[in-house]
């Protein structure tokens, strides 16, 4: 039996094979109106990764002689092992490739992402939350394109996703649990791509991939919102029983990305092709990060952990019974004391002030917080 753990009627779900439930006459008269404002904005941050209008995947960037993101953004070259193993050419071939493995993960995320928002169609009943969803997989269907495109236009081809985030995604898309596919994918998920997103934009020695990133993030930010409104309209009408299994999930959700970010037997293959064994290298790892100087990496602003971290505690899944998983990579007093802004808004925002120039030909600014939050 499973079990939906709806406080909500606009996320009350039936089983993903019900269709029976979805053509009940009364179904038809409610409609919520909370995501109204978000789907009518999907007019002002539409792109399509076809129109060079857009973005042009055909410039060119020197892949050989040229690292597209910095050293710093590749934890295995600060550990000894791996910094004194790869030098000249061969070093920037390396940093090229570990970020040719991560944005093959985000393709993979993106992919994702479609298909949790696609079966969110099959079973929310709401028509007003299926059109959200709807929606989403659109704009995820050409994140999809786009990151293909960039993967194709400086590798060729994408590296295979690695088996943790496989089996997370694989889990949270056939999940038929309402709770399990947002607080995972629109909370989690989402959260590590902005932050991901954010970084990249920032870091990148590419401009194609810094204005992919923010093209990106004008949609993500309001996928991020919508696992905000659920947890604001879910998580204070929860029991105690109710809300551990909430938090539990997000704990077990969060120690995966994590495992399938630092673990170098994700990116096994990556390694050996440069001569590099990953049982090794992990033990390099272990030799080099002391805890003080991870958490000094984690609390710098832009670090990818961070919205999604801030999300959970700002929506209360995060109490003292998990914390611990959280604290060792951001200060949690410190992140209880800022402000709901995300590091990725002001970006997102940016991305559609363009949006709208070429879309409207206006350019007046784009205030992202009145069009994401919950209609009334
Ligand atoms: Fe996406
Ligand atoms: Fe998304």
């Amino acid at each position: 039996m499973v079990r939906q753990i709806t406080k909500d009627e606009m996320y009350d779900a039936v089983a993903p094979d019900d269709f029976a439930s979805m053509i009940e006459v009364d179904r038809y008269a409610g409609r919520a109106t909370a995501f109204d404002k978000i789907i009518s904005a999907t007019h002002d941050h539409f792109w399509d990764p076809l129109d060079k209008k857009y973005i042009d995947f055909d410039e060119g960037f020197d892949i050989e002689n040229e690292a597209l993101i910095p050293e710093d953004f590749v934890p295995a070259l600060q550990t000894k092992l791996v910094d004194e193993h790869l030098k000249g050419k061969e070093r920037i071939r390396f940093i090229n490739e570990v970020a040719r493995w991560q944005l093959s993960a985000i393709l993979h995320g993106e992919a994702g992402a479609l298909a949790l928002s696609a079966s969110l169609c099959h079973i929310l009943r709401d028509q007003g939350a299926q059109e959200y969803a709807a929606n989403q997989a659109r704009e995820e269907a050409r994140h999809v394109t786009a990151f293909s495109k960039y993967i194709e236009s400086r590798w060729g081809a994408p590296l295979p996703c690695g088996p943790t985030l496989q089996n997370l995604l694989t889990e949270m898309v056939n999940a038929p649990e309402v709770y399990k596919k947002i607080v995972g994918m629109q909370m989690l998920v989402e959260g590590l791509a902005m932050g991901a997103f954010a970084t990249f934009f920032k870091e990148s020695n590419d401009p194609v991939m810094k204005h992919l990133m923010q093209l990106v993030m004008t949609d993500e930010a309001f996928h991020h919102k919508f696992g905000k409104i659920w947890a604001d309209r879910t998580v204070p009408h929860l029991s105690e029983e109710e809300h551990n299994i909430v938090e539990d999930w997000a704990a077990e959700c969060f120690q995966t990305l994590l495992f399938n970010l630092v673990n170098p037997e994700q990116m096994k293959d990556l390694y050996a092709d440069f001569g590099l064994d990953w049982e090794e290298v992990m033990a390099a790892f272990l030799e080099a990060a002391t805890d003080d100087e991870r958490r000094e990496r984690m609390q710098e602003s832009t670090d990818i952990f961070r919205v999604l971290i801030k999300t959970l505690l700002n929506a209360g899944i995060i109490t003292d019974r998990t914390k611990d998983v959280y604290a060792t990579y951001v200060n949690m007093d410190e992140l209880r004391q800022e402000g709901d802004e995300m590091v990725g808004d002001a970006i997102a925002e940016e991305g559609i002030g363009f949006l709208q120039k070429v879309n409207f030909g206006k350019d007046e600014g784009y205030d992202l917080k009145a069009h994401a939050s919950a209609a009334e």
